[in-house]
């Protein structure tokens, strides 16, 4: 029997309120949810309690051959991948995770452009996962290990066999070696699992942290930096009333798989409701998206604003204040955020109408020297005539005969279907995302960086039968925090989203997939091959 879509939002823990999905929280009204435990209401727990952690740096355990030129030496790192017991809120027992070097977030890497470095992923994972697996889930079948992970940098340039590709992965008791050479600019990128077929649930369990690209160009722009450099990676979870992690089944036996995961607990730095003690003065926040399917919506309380100064991919040409900051899973940004004037304050980061984070404005503790600049770097833009080539790309759902769940493809090919991505190095491309479905997908391209051209609407109902694209609107260029260098683009639905890429760096097999972790594990990934450039060209 069919449940109304009130009581199942109620079911997963949603709430009418408005938790802030961007759109209707299920796109299958009468997807049966398994019942689950005796939920944790996050509203029952006292607010910021627990001070913010940040994540510990990584640490190299020495040097070791550069595997591309052996006559240099690399510093290793040898991070374990294992299960740990993480306290998420003083007034909840213990939740047990899956973290890298047991640590949700993992450790934080810290880097400079152009200096390359080792990392051994250790799957030093139980042989049961800690989460239901669905097997009738392609590349999650029944007789492959249950445990299996592969780890992906994600925003980085490297060679394919150190990319993560989700058929590379390793069981319990391995490890994979993974060159990261940094060369490229200064940025915030991060690491998570990527194993075809349960990455969302890998990640859920606590697989994710962050790595990040420093350089001369930023070093110049005296920004705030030490401890008035915060990372803020954002998650939503759903939790049991014992502290355990509730990842929601649907009842259909055939395919227990769910669509999209919308918890109501949103972790920062895997703290529920946290607080952060802070100066009056200038913090440079790095945020990310680290959720697996809820866009957020941040605000600060007081009419605090976010000065913007980088995307996924590293700084903007120069600084935009917002009020409202959105990213999507996968994207990042780096804000500046000015404390002066709050002294003994206390105000809160929001997702729409959600405290999430409060900060505790107290005493300077010296003058603060940073600096918001007025620009940032040059932004060369890729021009339209530079690309070679175009690529129709649709975005897609298919409902299944079977049962209520859908299965969201790319192009209407299925993951294992031969490549049809297959752009030559150093060309340029553009690629048109056509979403033809009712959500917006963030789409991510491993490798490479790339720039927002527009986004379109245009009629969906036409080119489903005809093929053909007639526009319906006119053509709205990337919002100012978008406008830098992206390696994941919100693709609206009822528009064309166009992006303009050059394949640089290593030819071989990546991926690129919509970063809503249910929907890549549900077929919307696709792997593209990029083609060494002809010899005597
Ligand atoms: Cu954030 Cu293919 O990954
Ligand atoms: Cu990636
Ligand atoms: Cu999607």
């Amino acid at each position: 029997m069919p449940i109304s879509r009130r009581s199942l939002l109620y079911a997963a823990g949603l709430g009418l309120a408005g938790f802030g999905a961007r759109r209707p929280a299920y796109a299958h009204p009468t997807l049966l949810l398994a019942p689950p435990p005796a939920a944790l209401d996050p509203h029952t727990l006292t607010p910021f309690v627990d001070p913010l952690p940040v994540p510990a740096i990584a640490r190299a355990e020495g040097l070791r051959p550069d595997p591309v030129n052996p006559a240099q030496r690399l510093p290793y790192y040898r991070i374990a991948l294992q299960t740990c017991m993480l306290r998420v809120h003083r007034d909840l027992a213990p939740t047990r995770m899956w973290g890298f070097a047991g640590a949700v977030p993992g450790p934080t890497f810290e880097t400079r452009r152009g200096e390359g470095l080792l990392v051994e992923w250790v799957n030093a994972l139980p042989e049961k996962h800690l989460l239901p697996v669905d097997h009738s889930i392609h590349g999650a079948e029944a007789e492959l290990p249950e445990v299996r992970a592969v780890v992906h940098l994600h925003g980085a340039k490297a060679a394919p066999e150190s990319d993560g590709y989700p058929e590379a992965w390793y069981p319990p008791g391995t490890s994979a070696l993974c060159h990261y050479p940094n060369a490229q600019d200064a940025a915030m990128l991060w690491y998570h699992d990527h194993t075809l077929g349960i990455n969302r649930l890998n990640v859920y369990a606590g697989l994710l942290g962050t790595f990040f690209i420093r350089d001369d160009d930023e070093d110049a722009l005296s920004l705030p930096k030490g401890k008035h450099e915060i990372p803020l990676i954002v998650f939503d979870r759903m939790f049991g009333r014992d502290g355990q992690l509730y990842y929601p089944v649907s009842a259909d036996p055939q395919s227990p798989w769910m669509p999209e995961f919308f918890g109501d607990a949103v972790l920062i730095n895997g703290k529920l409701l946290p607080y952060l003690d802070v100066e009056p003065r200038k913090y440079r926040l790095r945020m990310l998206n680290a959720a697996n399917a809820r866009f957020f919506h941040f605000s600060i309380s007081a009419d605090v604003p976010f000065h913007q100064i980088g995307s996924d991919q590293g700084l903007l040409s120069a600084p935009v204040t917002l009020k409202y900051l959105s990213l999507a899973p996968g994207e990042r940004a780096d804000v500046i955020v000015d404390f002066s004037g709050l002294h003994g304050k206390r105000i809160t980061l929001k997702n729409d109408i959600q405290d999430i984070l409060q900060f505790r404005v107290g005493a300077h503790s010296g003058r603060d020297e940073s600096v918001l600049p007025a620009s940032l770097r040059p932004l060369v833009r890729t021009p339209e005539s530079a690309a070679i080539r175009t690529r129709d790309l649709t975005l897609d759902e298919v409902d299944n005969l079977v049962g209520e769940s859908a299965t969201m493809m790319l192009n209407g090919t299925h993951w294992c279907m031969p490549i049809t991505e297959n752009p030559v190095l150093d060309t340029v491309e553009i690629w048109n995302l056509i979403n033809l479905t009712d959500d917006a997908h963030p789409i991510h391209l491993h490798l490479v960086r790339f720039q927002i051209l527009d986004r379109r609407r245009f009629a969906v109902d036409e080119y489903m039968t005809k093929k053909t694209v007639r526009h319906t609107g006119h053509a709205i260029a990337p919002e100012p925090g978008e406008a830098g260098w992206k390696d994941t683009v919100r693709a609206d639905p009822g528009m064309i989203t166009r992006i303009i890429v050059r394949f640089e760096g290593f030819a071989g097999r990546y991926v690129w997939h919509c970063h809503i972790l249910e929907h890549e594990d549900n077929e919307m990934m696709r792997p593209f091959q990029v083609l060494p450039a002809p010899a005597n060209a």
